[in-house]
């Protein structure tokens, strides 16, 4: 497997291309609009072909790069069925298999965040999307986030991996690259060491998060794969 992880810095988002050696097939997890150049550059180098691009939701700061990988590479995008996307080419539920090539995902609704977050499960390695972060987790205080309903995913959808199993989500903020389960469930700040879910709603509301400063641009782009023109 080709694995690299991108990271944009204006958003402190990343990104993650994942490629098939053997059939040369590839994904790109949340895109951002602004580095589609780069990832052209790199499926080029690598010399693998865009199947998917894989969102862990609809975001509220930054926007996608779906749209335009698929008009130029012809990559399908998949979004979770509520994450108010009517653009995509594949609406995802909750247990969806996914193939490309000997790569395997498996879709796990993980709401909390956004309605429609998913986290996308491999063998060995889990992407988080705004769910789960590293010493962290997604914001729930917009894009109709609850705090409780994210409690209930992460220590269920997630914490139940194996403890071994990669943690790679879509931001960060301070220099942290990969996690695993264990290294989560023991220290995350929010919801480790045992953590109630009444203390981590708690924590949430305490958070007092200034506004997102790019949401009102990129929550409508979004809504349309990242198609910037429809927003008038
Ligand atoms: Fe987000």
């Amino acid at each position: 497997m080709l694995f690299r992880q991108l990271f944009e810095t204006e958003t402190s988002t990343y990104s993650y291309l994942l490629g098939c050696e053997r059939t040369r097939k590839a994904v790109l997890f949340d895109p951002v609009v602004t580095e589609v150049e780069r990832y052209v550059a790199l499926l080029k180098e690598l010399n693998l072909t865009l199947v998917y691009t894989l969102e862990s939701h609809v975001h509220a700061d930054h926007i996608t790069g779906s749209g335009k990988l698929r008009e130029l590479l012809g990559s399908k995008s998949v979004v979770h069925r509520d994450g108010g996307a009517q653009c995509a080419d594949l609406m995802v539920t909750d247990g969806v298999f996914l193939q490309v090539g000997d790569l395997e995902f498996e879709v796990r609704h993980t709401p909390g965040h956004t309605q429609g977050c998913v986290s996308y499960v491999m063998a060995d390695r889990v992407f988080t999307g705004d769910a789960l972060l590293i010493d962290g987790c997604g914001r729930t205080d917009f894009q109709q986030g609850d705090a409780g309903q994210l409690y209930d995913s992460i220590t269920q959808q997630l914490f139940t991996l194996p403890p071994d199993t990669l943690v790679y989500p879509g931001h960060d903020y301070q220099g942290h690259t990969v996690s695993t389960i264990a290294q989560e469930k023991a220290k995350n700040a929010r919801l480790g060491g045992g953590k109630k879910r009444g203390e981590f709603i708690q924590i949430m509301q305490e958070l007092q998060l200034a506004y997102p400063k790019y949401i009102d641009r990129a929550l409508p782009a979004n809504q349309s794969c990242g198609n910037i023109e429809v927003q008038g």
